[in-house]
């Protein structure tokens, strides 16, 4: 494994729970399950909602394997409640661009944990008559969850491990890690 000389160097980290390798092969999984899923919807191309900043690695890597037309937009949220346990009170950082009325939209989250800041997204783009309305998350920790939510993408389930790397940070750092660690309390 290409990782423990990057360990060295980021002081803080635990043990690495997705690789590099696993992570470019589910991401690639993904994007051809979708491509197939989405194929026959007309007369759009796929919305990709993106959510700032910690999905824009995973979303850049998964449009790449996705074969059909898309186009992508952002939302940024601010989840408030201890650096570690989100509250369900959500912020609105940064809307969408444009309507998404009568589009097949596809939330790409970087990590579900209590599922609030998932389902208060669920419930705001709901209301704003999507055709289709999905999730597609990088990562899951079942444990962690607080409400039962539909997620029709998950790359991996996780232990109950605050995570940092592939675009999940802590206070901001280890986001350019290539691969998914988790951080020593
Ligand atoms: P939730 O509302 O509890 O599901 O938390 C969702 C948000 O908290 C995610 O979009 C992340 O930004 C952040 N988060 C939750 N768990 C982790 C983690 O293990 N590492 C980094 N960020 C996390
Ligand atoms: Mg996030």
């Amino acid at each position: 494994m290409a990782t423990p000389a990057r360990l060295a160097v980021e002081p803080g980290l635990g043990e690495v729970l997705v690789t590099a390798e696993d992570l470019q092969r589910r991401v690639a999984e993904l994007g051809e399950q979708i491509s197939r899923d989405y194929e026959a919807r007309p007369p759009r191309p796929l919305l990709l909602v993106g959510v700032l900043k910690g999905a824009v690695f995973f979303l850049s890597d998964l449009m790449r394997f996705i074969d059909i037309p898309v186009e992508v937009d952002f939302m940024a949220v601010a989840s408030y409640g201890s650096a570690t346990d989100s509250s369900g009170v959500v912020r609105i950082l940064k809307d969408l661009d444009a309507s998404i009325e009568d589009r097949d939209v596809l939330i790409v989250e970087d990590i579900v944990d209590s599922g609030l800041t998932l389902q208060y997204l669920l419930r705001n783009l709901g209301s704003r008559n999507p055709r289709t309305l999905e999730v597609c998350a990088l990562l899951t920790k079942p444990d962690r969850r607080k409400v039962d939510l539909p997620t029709r993408y998950v790359g991996f389930e996780i232990p109950d491990r605050f995570v940092v790397g592939y675009g999940l940070d802590h206070a901001e750092r280890h986001r350019n890690l290539p691969f998914v660690a988790a951080l020593e309390s």
